[in-house]
């Protein structure tokens, strides 16, 4: 079965189509001119979505060589995101699936970064711990099964993702920043300074990223007031993602310790990052699996949009869902 997927909820615009599994196809477009503002404007972002989806959308059945006639289910992202942007994809998908007589189903964000790791797959083993890093989210998951996940525990305060966008703005660099700074990173001095990695009283699978982010201020105020030429860049973008990585890195595997679980899925537009991946690996050492995305399924794109569909359609027994629109695909089809 074919599955057309869209995925607008922050400033990227993307549409992917599945072959049961597989993908067929998936455009992204990104929105660089929000580099000129040093962040996402959120008006700015819709309308652009408006712009273009239809573009993307034809693009994307045109590289997957096929048309509405052989597509089985329809999904789009419902939430979370900029509000004006999720209106558009969700809008076009669900006209696009109701004017075709095709079933809709609404999915999660960070339920499909969750499941990106297994893009392609057919079996997922479980149970996982899940750590969905993005410049939303920083959130600890227990995953037993579809539909099964308990949240271990979450960022009190930024994502892992906005600090490094925060971060990086503090050194003048474009955004997003993340990507820069883990460039400008791998010729830098990781132990140039330390900088802290938080502990929450109470809380072992809570982060806190807010506190790593203001001691990057604090040091480059009283170190070089006024004068940002002379910032090492490369030590300190090393510095601060080793921070970052450390604090992300030690409460996944000490949650995957005390729960006595070997399966670890990292995904979310963070898990791109090279020092991030690569401590992960070094794990693997003591007998953890680590899940990653294909680099391009990290960031966000309607492919894992499209995945978690067709997962949610092929294993959520018929009648589970109080969607209304799901529960006609599975009268349509089976389950
Ligand atoms: O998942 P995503 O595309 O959007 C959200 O759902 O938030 O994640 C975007 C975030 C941005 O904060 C960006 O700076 C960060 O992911 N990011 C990275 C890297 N690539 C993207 N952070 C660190 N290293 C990277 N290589
Ligand atoms: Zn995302």
């Amino acid at each position: 079965m074919f599955t057309f997927a869209i995925e607008s909820s922050c400033d990227e615009t993307s549409a992917a189509i599945l072959d049961n599994f597989e993908v067929r196809s998936n455009i992204i477009l990104s929105q660089l001119f929000h580099k000129d503002y040093g962040g996402i404007v959120p008006e700015l972002a819709s309308r652009a979505h408006i712009k273009t989806i239809d573009k993307i959308v034809k693009s994307s059945f045109d590289e997957a060589n096929l048309s509405e006639l052989d597509i089985g289910l329809v999904a789009a992202t419902r939430g979370p995101g900029l509000i004006g942007s999720l209106l558009v994809g969700f809008n076009f998908a669900k006209g696009f699936a109701a004017s075709n007589n095709i079933p809709f189903i609404g999915i999660d964000h960070i339920e499909s970064h969750l499941f990106s790791c297994f893009i392609g797959k057919a079996e997922i083993e479980f149970p996982f711990i899940s750590l969905v890093v993005s410049g939303g989210h920083t959130i600890l998951f227990l995953v037993c099964g579809y539909n099964d996940y308990k949240v271990l525990g979450q960022t009190q305060d930024d994502a892992a993702g906005e600090a490094f966008d925060k971060v990086a703005k503090m050194l003048g660099l474009e955004y997003p920043g993340g990507p820069l700074i883990d460039k400008l990173a791998k010729v830098g001095n990781e132990d140039y300074h330390k900088f802290p990695e938080a502990e929450i009283k109470g809380s072992p699978y809570d982060f806190s990223f807010s506190g790593i982010k203001t001691s990057v201020l604090y040091y480059l105020r009283k170190n070089f007031p006024g004068d940002t030429l002379k910032i090492p860049l490369n030590d300190l973008c090393a510095s601060f993602q080793k921070a970052v990585v450390g604090s992300l890195v030690s409460k996944t595997i000490s949650a995957a310790k005390n729960y006595g679980i070997k399966n670890i899925a990292v995904s979310g537009g963070v898990s791109a990052n090279s020092r991030l991946r690569n401590e992960f690996m070094k794990c693997t050492s003591n007998g953890y699996n680590v899940f990653f995305p294909e680099k391009i399924y990290s960031t966000d794109n309607a492919a894992m949009i499209g995945y978690t569909a067709y997962l949610k359609y092929i294993h959520s027994p018929a009648g589970s869902f109080d969607n209304e629109i799901l529960k006609q695909a599975f009268a349509r089809f089976g389950s």
